[in-house]
């Protein structure tokens, strides 16, 4: 018996990167999994394929978690089509970088909704399944840069330290519904989102990280097993960072 066997997991942005290896550990730890990306391509059905290759049910949806509509609509068509959910997982997220003196409103709006107000849309719209089951755990996928700023992502560093404000508020409203919400900070995680970064800028990053590498998309899902399961039945309101000890 896996860790979240008889769970529902349902993880935004999966299509690659973080998210498609959240989707795989919740996946290996017995759990039915619903999942998104913007768009239904070769990654998203190759995706479902694999889930259900391990012998849970597993289905891809497309939907802009940026979408308050779109969000609640995907909600309602997962509690049909999986009866309960049961772990939320808050994953989709984009950057945009420029600094403060070239940054458009354009990269501020774009940022901000995709990474910030996803997480309220898709909250909102689980909370009311999650309340009627009296149970459930939702894990945002917040940054270190989130917490420490970052020159150059004012835009990136404002979405992600909002989802920890939102994080440690959800916990203290939802908590006496045995709903818990954790936040997850990562550091450098080698995606394509960072391999897009001139080599001498991650050797740089490489440097400053005590463990002196980048973290892999495997070492982030383990720690989302942990929230979403009853390993961590009494954990919420928290932010646990995954980054080699980059920020302490
Ligand atoms: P990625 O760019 O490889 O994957 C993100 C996925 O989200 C893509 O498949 C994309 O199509 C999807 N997506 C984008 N906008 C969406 C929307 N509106 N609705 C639904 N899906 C959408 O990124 P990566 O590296 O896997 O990052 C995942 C999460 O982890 C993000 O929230 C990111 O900010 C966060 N993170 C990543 C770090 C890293 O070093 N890679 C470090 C800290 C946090």
């Amino acid at each position: 018996m896996g860790l979240l066997t008889g769970k529902t997991v349902i993880v935004t942005g999966a299509s690659r990167g973080i998210g498609r290896a959240i989707a795989h550990y919740c996946a290996s730890e017995g759990a039915s999994v619903a999942f998104t990306d913007l768009k239904v391509d070769e990654n998203l059905l190759s995706l479902e394929k694999e889930l259900t290759e391990k012998g849970v049910k597993a289905k891809g949806y497309a939907s802009d978690a940026s979408n308050h509509l779109s969000s609640q609509n995907l909600i309602d068509e997962v509690a049909k089509d999986f009866q309960t959910i049961d772990v939320l997982v808050n994953n989709a997220g984009i950057t945009r970088d420029a600094l403060l003196m070239r940054m458009s409103e354009e990269q501020w709006d774009l940022v901000i909704n995709v990474n910030l107000k996803s997480v309220f849309n898709m909250t909102k719209a689980v909370q009311k399944v999650m309340l009627k089951q009296r149970s459930g755990s939702i894990v945002n996928i917040s940054s270190v840069v989130g917490v420490g700023g970052n020159a150059g992502q004012t835009n990136y560093a404002a979405s992600k330290a909002g989802i920890i404000g939102f994080t440690k508020s959800v916990a203290k409203e939802l908590g006496s519904r045995n709903v818990r919400c954790n936040a997850i900070a990562p550091g450098f995680i080698m995606t394509d989102m960072t391999k897009t970064l001139p080599e001498e800028v991650i050797n740089e990053w490489f440097q400053k990280i005590p463990l002196k590498r980048g973290g892999t998309p495997e070492e982030v899902a383990k720690v989302v097993v942990f929230l979403g399961s009853d390993l961590s039945s009494y954990v919420s309101g928290q932010v646990i960072n995954v980054c080699g000890a980059m920020q302490t």
